[in-house]
């Protein structure tokens, strides 16, 4: 068994459409141990999402190797990386997809349900969660009756509610105002230090980056690290 949640060794990504191919990541490496706290930088367009997703199993590398608590994503058959994706993973997206028709609680609960958890234990475990993330009285809301921040405090709840080893969090407050951002980036180490679950989060803000353990970049199709 591999120490790392996440190990990505000679990690490579070309998007082909049709005849144009666009060389995104070459030849990148990635290792990140069980509870540690790791932002990604880079310009737009620079590769930081392209990375998230192969991190997360959700798009095929052109070269190199991605293990996920020591599976590699492309050894594994289609449902053992839907199961693989389910238990370890947890996305936050910049856009949430939380489905809009359904309120808080039933979004958190969803992950649980899908696994196959009963009903009521699921909403027990979805209660506790939005109570950390402070959304306790805003359980019956549909999400479309929801503030900017609070949309991505539900967010993270639904990413964490199944303790999963890692979360993958796309510019988590990219769209939410200097305040409500160091909330919810407080919240995120506070969770994260609650369930030891390691965290890669792509961010544009320098700010919130330097306060990580460790800081990388994207530059010229490589992975650098800058502290
Ligand atoms: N499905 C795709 N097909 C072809 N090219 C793509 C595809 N997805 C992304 N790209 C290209 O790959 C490059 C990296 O995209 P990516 O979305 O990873 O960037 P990013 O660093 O997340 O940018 P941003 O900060 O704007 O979100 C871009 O040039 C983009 O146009
Ligand atoms: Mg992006």
């Amino acid at each position: 068994m591999s120490d790392f949640v996440i190990e990505a060794r000679g990690l490579s990504k070309t998007y082909q459409d049709g005849q144009i191919k666009v060389e995104v990541l070459n030849e990148v490496d990635l290792a990140v141990k069980p509870g540690e706290l790791v932002a990604v930088i880079g310009a737009s367009g620079s590769g930081k999402s392209t990375l998230l997703h192969l991190l997360g199993g959700l798009d095929k590398y052109t070269a190199g190797e991605v293990r996920i608590v020591g599976e590699e994503w492309r050894t594994q058959s289609e449902v053992k990386r839907c199961q693989l994706r389910n238990e370890k993973v947890g996305f936050v997206y910049q856009l949430h997809h939380l489905l809009p028709e359904f309120n808080v609680l039933e979004n958190v609960c969803m992950p649980l349900l899908i696994a196959g958890v009963e009903p009521i234990v699921a909403q027990e475990k979805a209660r506790a969660i939005l109570e950390k993330v402070g959304l306790s009285h805003r359980m019956e809301h549909r999400v479309g009756e929801l503030s900017g921040g609070e949309r991505q405090r539900t967010a993270i709840a639904r990413a964490l509610v199944r303790q999963p080893a890692c979360v993958l969090a796309d510019e988590p407050t990219g769209n939410l105002d200097q305040h409500t951002a160091e909330k919810v980036y407080d919240l995120f180490v506070e969770l994260n230090r609650a369930y030891q679950t390691s965290l890669v989060m792509v961010t544009h803000d320098m700010r919130l980056a330097e306060r990580l353990e460790k800081v990388y970049q994207i530059v010229d199709k490589k992975l650098i690290r800058e502290r």
